[in-house]
């Protein structure tokens, strides 16, 4: 393995928790630093504090060795040769990204540098966030010489972050001095060179010994705008499709053969073209409004993205809309739910448009009984349980007696359930799926009702008897 460095990493989030782990994975010596004592105390006994592939393996084999976990950034700053800010970056209420905690670090790193070290940018930050850093640097009175800010955006998804962080389809480095890019380059070497991948352990990925990832070397303030870019672009492709399947819907095509047949061009590709209820998460929306307000600030007309957001937002709308259609009125109906969390494999509720979609229905006067794998708690901070709304403890309980179930986060296990008896658990053959997890025929040719994104309505091919007679 290559040569291990020093480094530390501010911030135990989604980011900042998973590079530390990765990192000591490739072989470094970390120390990762949060200000919430809790957190540091939960993650130095092994609790992983959220819901991620391979984390808790990675955390068990280096936590208090190779990762220790601390609130010390002052001790981390003097130990490490590369500082990772890897802190919140929330929306500001002007859609701006809220700098304030970035800030905060790097004036704490001033006040400990004595010797030169690489502040890296891993945040989701706007262009030109590395020069306020290091002004604030030098505001703080540290030598322009000791040090040198390097923006390292991060692209991994939640669930898959581990495996995406250790196989990365590129790893940019906006660098302005040799010295800072080359002290990057050593940390990705062991990625860059392959020699992870023949690691008995490695955790398995794309990227090989034969095919490693590139290091694409940039401008700090290039690399900044990639991050932005990216996210905005996917964001674009999933309102691009979701328009595409509610035209799809008005014409009577099948979105699915639309989305293949576009996505099987090599210049457009077929990832992110899956039509639902639109994006989530804790980065497409406010990603999206951080890169507009960007825009409008550089005197630059990027209402595209204006519109990428209003797509997103109708698209949720329509979705109550396919409910009504279905069954008429709403008040007092009962909904079974499946799914909370914003996209399938993780516990994280930020900007879900299932909970909003759940949100909407009780406002509607509906009573509705959700089942999410790994989110209802999470989701019960901020809806609780009450007369309308009840969390269960499976998808077929969620589905008892209920007048239609409704798909909302893409797990991979409700795309297996037992149709059968969720047939005979339902009080009315009725699925809507906002994920179109199932195929059509499927479903109408085991009685069901099933409306779903962009595709036809599929009605029961039998007469198959009611479902309360069935019961009785
Ligand atoms: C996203 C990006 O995919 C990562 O590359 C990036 O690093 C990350 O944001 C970030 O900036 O930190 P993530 O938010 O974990 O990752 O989730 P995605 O898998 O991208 O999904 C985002 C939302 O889009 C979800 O609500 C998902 O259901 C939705 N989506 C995704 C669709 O509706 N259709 C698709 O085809 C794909």
């Amino acid at each position: 393995m290559s040569e291990p460095i020093k480094i530390a990493v501010v911030g135990s989030g989604y980011v900042g928790l998973v590079a530390a782990v990765c990192f000591a994975e490739m072989g470094h010596e970390v120390i990762c630093v949060d200000n919430d004592e809790r957190k540091v105390v939960a993650l130095q006994g092994g609790d992983t504090l959220i819901h991620e592939n391979y984390l808790p393996e990675l955390l068990d084999r280096y936590r208090n060795t190779r990762v220790r976990f601390m609130t010390d950034l002052a001790e981390a700053t003097r130990e490490s040769e590369a500082i990772f800010i890897a802190v919140g970056t929330p929306q500001s209420e002007t859609g701006d990204a809220d700098l304030s905690y970035v800030e905060a670090v790097a004036c704490e790193i001033a006040r400990s540098i004595s010797s030169y070290k690489v502040i890296v940018e891993k945040s989701t930050v706007p262009v030109y966030t590395n020069e306020w850093v290091r002004r604030s640097m030098e505001r703080n009175g540290v030598d322009r010489h000791l040090f040198d800010v390097v923006s390292n955006p991060e692209f991994l998804r939640e669930g898959t972050a581990v495996a995406d962080f250790l196989h990365p389809d590129r790893i940019v480095v906006g660098a302005d001095s040799e010295r800072a890019a080359s002290v990057l380059s050593r940390i990705y070497a062991p990625l860059t060179s392959g020699q992870y991948y023949e690691k008995e352990a490695a955790i398995s990925g794309c990227c090989t010994v034969a095919e490693p990832p590139p290091l694409l070397l940039t401008s700090t303030k290039s690399a900044e705008i990639i991050k932005h870019a990216s996210n905005a672009f996917l964001a674009l492709k999933i309102s691009f499709i979701n328009a595409v399947s509610n035209l799809c819907e008005a014409a009577d095509a099948n979105v699915e053969q639309v989305a293949r047949g576009i996505g099987l061009d090599s210049r457009i590709g077929p990832k992110f073209l899956r039509p639902g209820i639109g994006y989530g998460g804790s980065c497409f929306p406010k990603d999206v409004a951080a890169f507009r307000s960007v825009a409008e600030q550089l005197g630059i007309n990027f209402d595209l993205l204006a519109e990428v957001e209003k797509i997103n937002g109708l698209q949720k709308k329509r979705f109550i809309a396919k409910v009504r259609s279905a069954l008429w009125t709403l008040r007092g109906k009962r909904l079974g739910v499946l799914g909370l969390a914003f996209k399938g494999d993780t516990d994280d509720i930020r900007e879900s448009p299932a909970i909003e979609i759940v949100k909407l229905l009780l406002a509607e006067g509906c009573s509705i009984a959700a089942f999410d794998p790994a989110a209802m708690k999470r989701t019960q901070e901020v809806l609780p349980q009450g007369n309308c709304l009840r969390y269960v403890a499976d998808a077929y309980e969620a589905a008892s007696d209920c007048d239609a179930l409704l798909i909302l986060t893409d797990w991979p296990e409700f795309a297996r359930l037992d149709l059968e008896r969720l047939y005979k658990t339902l009080r009315y053959p009725i699925v809507i799926d906002g994920r179109n997890l199932y195929d059509p025929q499927v479903m109408s040719e085991n009685g069901f009702t099933y409306l779903s994104t962009g595709r036809p309505a599929a009605n029961p091919v039998r007469d198959l008897s009611p479902v309360a007679s069935a019961q009785s």
